[in-house]
């Protein structure tokens, strides 16, 4: 058999980090081993029955079976508008200013291929979502980083941006509440965003993957909120996380008409649209009884508990996140996030993600997923403490 050579583009993509952790975690559990994984992120609850049924029903009309329309059904486009509007007091042009995706990684990707140009740069937070480097990739953009540190509440320090970067950038990347740290914007820093963006003409992009999910009664906020937002950029939401529909692959990018006629027009060349059962129970998820969020926000704050009170009794100094499904824990001295992962994964049998996987600055941190039981929390505190790592 041949074996074709892959196209230099695709030789540029970043090597998927998180692959040799699960064939590490995969050969623990071939052993044998009641392996916890607190690694990933994938929600490891059902979608709510409600929109299920929503998507049983519309599977039978024979109209959905065809081709749906380009650049998506008018119903979701107008859920959506009347979803920002409930819960941000946002309005939204649904003709102009909505754009439907197979899912926030697959915008968050397009993004960059439809906005720059060779050798443009982009800014992109440290420790970020890796998927954000694989758009700048296709795009054979420039990436610069902006450090999130502990310091500034995670949020990045413009001032520490030089001019001439601030010059050249074109895009940036922002996400809060913050994967992998947990954190949360303020409307001061979205504020001082606009500012930035207006005066460099960067477009932004803010990825609001966990915008449902904050903790102590403290709701995210959505970057369109800020006056001038909608001039300087787009915020790309997912229904992965909201309504636990991952699999389900269906998001939305909305705000700057221009950016969203750019991801319409790349899109109307690489797809025709979602299958039209899925848009419509999309738009039941939006639009329906959001019981469902209350009670999924409830659970994870209430595993958040469990997991970083267990910590701090066994003395171990953790922050708890303000928001997201994750908490950022700083390693024991001596430990660099891999050694202190691999460390786990050996004695706890405890999968964690290593910050480094995240860039350079989220060396000294791992990443705990909020995505198994109270008592399997608690099992991996139980596990923790018999190491006696703190005492
Ligand atoms: C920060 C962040 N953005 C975007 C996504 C993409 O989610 P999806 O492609 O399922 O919408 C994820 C998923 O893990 C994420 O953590």
């Amino acid at each position: 058999m041949k074996n074709f050579k892959q196209s230099k583009l695709l030789q540029t993509l970043p090597k998927q980090f998180f692959a040799s952790l699960v064939e590490k975690s995969g050969k623990v559990v071939a052993e044998g081993h009641d392996v916890i994984n607190l690694g990933q992120g994938n929600p490891d609850q059902p979608t709510p029955q409600h929109i299920v049924q929503s998507m049983q029903n519309a599977v039978l009309k024979p109209q959905h079976h065809k081709y749906a329309p380009f650049r998506g059904h008018d119903f979701l486009k107008e859920a959506v508008a009347a979803f920002y509007k409930r819960e941000y007091d946002v309005v939204l042009n649904p003709a102009t200013e909505i754009a439907v995706l197979f899912g926030g990684k697959a915008g968050l990707v397009e993004l960059p291929v439809c906005l720059l140009n060779e050798g443009d740069t982009v800014l992109v937070p440290d420790p970020g979502y890796p998927d954000y480097l694989s758009g700048v990739a296709l795009a054979k953009a420039n990436m610069e980083v902006m450090p999130l540190e502990e310091k500034n509440n995670f949020l990045p320090n413009y001032q520490n941006i030089s001019e001439s970067v601030l010059k050249d950038a074109k895009l940036m990347f922002l996400n809060y509440p913050n994967n992998p740290t947990g954190a949360m914007a303020t409307a001061a820093f979205f504020e001082e965003t606009v500012e930035l963006a207006n005066k460099n003409n960067i477009c932004v992009v803010h990825d609001f993957a966990y915008g449902a999910i904050g903790f102590e009664g403290n709701r995210p906020i959505s970057f369109l909120q800020t006056a001038g937002a909608k001039n300087v950029g787009v915020e790309i939401y997912t229904l992965s996380k909201t309504y636990n529909m991952a699999g389900w692959r269906v998001g939305f990018a909305v705000g700057n008409a221009s950016v969203i006629e750019a991801i319409n027009l790349l899109q109307d060349h690489l797809y025709v649209s979602l299958f039209s059962s899925i848009q419509e129970a999309a738009a039941t998820a939006l639009l329906d009884s959001q019981h469902c969020v209350d009670e999924l926000v409830e659970m994870y704050e209430e595993r958040r508990n469990v997991l970083v009170n267990g910590l701090k009794e066994i003395g171990w100094d953790v922050n708890a996140p303000q928001g997201s499904f994750f908490a950022w824990l700083k390693v024991p001295n001596g430990y660099t996030s891999e050694s202190f992962s691999d460390y786990l994964l050996e004695n706890a049998h405890i999968v964690v993600a290593p910050g480094i996987g995240f860039g350079s600055y989220g060396e000294g941190y791992v990443r705990v997923g909020l995505l198994t039981s109270t008592e399997r929390l608690q099992e991996a505190v139980d596990r923790i403490k018999k190491l006696q790592l703190f005492s």
